[in-house]
């Protein structure tokens, strides 16, 4: 046996007791006639002394190990005289009576430590190192412990987990495929999965009523703190359910990984929102609820007084930040400034200060008279020492740009506590998206999303108006998953198809096998694909999924680790017929 404990297990309680641990070589100290080592595995770190008194011997070894060196050390456990509190291992210590080095290291390129001197570019280079450190291995347990939760609750409520393809058939619609060529059919190609969303429809035509999948997905997008171009979810589908069905199963699993991973309870039923109202509300289809700061209109009161910024805007839109009315010249400038930047692209932002002593102060005063900006201050519901924040122009612009106010405010303000957990479902999108480029149409979902029942009728006549059977789960202001009831007639989707723009031609040649499938008797049916990446950093209270993930790839799609994506050998580009255009 190598070991009979690990490094995060002994307390006094063990003291006395004979043991052997084995780990990596954290950091050694000489102190005198004795080295103190704290050795390093999975589970914890673990102090050992080499006392000269001892022995000359293992004292001189010990006085060798490097960091990061691979020992295996017997020693006798026994309480520490000074105490360590902020480590579980902190109040013993083991005296070594016998010192292996299993293997040695180079000194790392940098500490392996919580607070590490290594910068983002070298860790990812090193990441087999940088999963050491304790704080990266805490999210790699917390995700296995969310799979695992997944696993079991979905297990108990019948479903099957069933693998589905990664070379599958190219369907440029959504985000740009990743492309394999295929050696045996000189000239085709595979594509990588964006989701198993076609596979799990065909299982649903199978008779597999409740599937799920925790599916490895690739998308060619740009990437940003949430996006990675090979991600994970959790993929489901239920057949004969309508949405509130799927809404109370997920809702379910949701609240079964905050009650058992997180140990937070959530008793009453998630807040709903229509898409409209979120919109209109917040500026965003993922509205961040941990804090309130609802938008609030003013077009009507703003409108004719002769200012051409709110005279010329279809929307005249703002904030109401507590407790602001304080803020310097210099803070309202940065969040101009802020506002200004090409990423939100407003104009510029006004703002009204409700003084304590019950003046106004205001960038319009100009054009707006105190009795006016009080009423104002009314419909906001202001109080003094509030500050009004507002913005104008076309109305679905200047509301996305106000959302990223609100949340940078609620930055400032230090409303978005990661510890709180604000969920929510988002309801009743429009089922088509408008594309001023190419003119036409996009599906906002996918393009199985059934329409609302009730909004059949328009499809033609409406097409912009018509709502989807299609829901988001939201936390926090992100994404976490969605989904929706899918078309399982064939000839309503042969509409959609060609409401898409797609000739029936294309349509075959892409969903053909779909297609054909709901010839057999598709039930109704319907689901949902959770960011499994998502759901673990907001668990974690992380900023980006990068962190969740073991071998991330960096914001161009790299891994600096093994240098990928790396030319091939040109006979392996032979062998598949293709030709390089560009020259390296
Ligand atoms: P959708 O495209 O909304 O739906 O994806 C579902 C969820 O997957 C996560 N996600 C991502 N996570 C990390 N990196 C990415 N690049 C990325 N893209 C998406 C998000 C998102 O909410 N087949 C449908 C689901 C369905 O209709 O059942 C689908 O894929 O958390």
């Amino acid at each position: 046996m190598y070991r009979n404990t690990t490094c995060g297990e002994l307390r006094l309680a063990d003291a006395g007791k004979e043991v052997t641990i084995a780990g990596w070589v954290q950091k050694a100290r000489k102190m005198g006639g004795m080295t103190f080592v704290d050795v390093r595995d999975r589970y914890g770190i673990t102090q050992v002394v080499f006392d000269s008194d001892d022995s000359q011997e293992l004292f001189e070894a010990a006085n060798r190990l490097g960091r990061e060196y691979v020992v295996r050390i017997t020693g006798k456990v026994r309480e520490r005289e000074s105490k360590n509190g902020n480590l579980p291992t902190g109040d013993i210590e083991i005296t070594a009576t016998a010192l292996t080095v299993l293997n040695k290291s180079k000194v790392p390129p940098f500490t392996i430590e919580d607070n590490t001197d290594g910068g983002d570019d070298l860790r990812m280079k090193y990441r087999y190192l940088d999963l050491r450190r304790q704080c990266v291995k805490k999210n790699l347990e917390l995700r296995h412990r969310m799979a695992f939760e997944i696993r079991r609750y979905l297990d108990s409520k019948g479903f099957l987990e069933i693998e589905t393809p990664i070379l599958v058939k190219s369907t440029p619609e959504g985000a740009r495929d990743f492309v394999v060529p295929s050696r045996m059919n000189p000239g085709e190609f595979y594509a990588l999965p964006q989701s198993p969303q076609l596979f799990k429809q065909l299982l649903m035509v199978s008779g597999y009523d409740r599937y799920f999948q925790i599916a490895k997905c690739f998308r060619d997008e740009d990437l940003r703190a949430d996006r990675q171009p090979e991600f994970t979810q959790i993929d489901c589908e239920m057949s004969f359910v309508e949405q509130e069905d799927v809404i109370q199963m997920f809702e379910g699993l949701v609240k079964h990984i905050f009650k058992y991973v997180k140990g937070i309870d959530f008793t009453e039923p998630f807040p709903r929102m229509t898409w409209h109202d979120a919109m209109r509300l917040y500026g965003s289809d993922k509205p961040d609820l941990r804090f309130g700061m609802q938008f609030v209109e003013f077009t009507d009161l703003a409108k004719g007084h002769g200012f051409a910024v709110t005279d010329d805007a279809q929307l005249t839109v703002g904030i109401l930040a507590k407790g602001c009315a304080g803020y310097s010249r210099k803070q309202i400038d940065e969040l101009t400034e802020f506002v200004k930047r090409p990423q939100v692209g407003a104009k510029g932002l006004m703002w009204v200060k409700f003084e304590q002593d019950g003046s106004i102060k205001s960038s319009i005063g100009k054009f707006y008279t105190q009795e006016e900006l009080k009423a104002w201050g009314e419909r906001a519901g202001a109080e003094p020492g509030d500050m009004l924040l507002l913005m104008s122009g076309d109305a679905m612009k200047t509301r996305k740009q106000l959302c990223e106010l609100r949340l940078e405010l609620g930055n400032r303000l230090g409303l978005r506590d990661k510890e709180k957990f604000a969920c929510l479902w988002v309801v009743d999108f429009p089922l088509f998206e408008w594309d001023d480029e190419t003119q036409r149409y996009y599906a906002m979902h996918h393009p199985f999303t059934s329409p609302n029942p009730e909004d059949i009728p328009m499809l033609r006549t409406d097409t912009g108006n018509v709502r989807a059977t299609a829901y988001d789960i939201v936390v926090n202001g992100t994404e976490l998953g969605g989904g929706s009831i899918r078309i399982h007639d064939a000839e309503l989707q042969n509409e959609m198809f060609e409401l898409l723009g797609f000739t029936p031609e294309r349509a075959r040649e892409q969903f053909g096998f779909l297609m054909s499938a709901f010839q057999y008797g598709a039930p109704p049916h319907g689901g949902l694909a959770l960011g499994f990446d998502r759901f673990v950093s907001i668990l974690a209270g992380l900023d980006t999924i990068r962190d969740v993930i073991a071998f991330p790839k960096n914001n161009s799609g790299r891994d600096v680790m093994n240098e990928s994506p790396s030319p091939i050998d040109p006979a392996q580009l032979e062998e598949l017929k293709l030709e390089l255009k560009i020259e390296k």
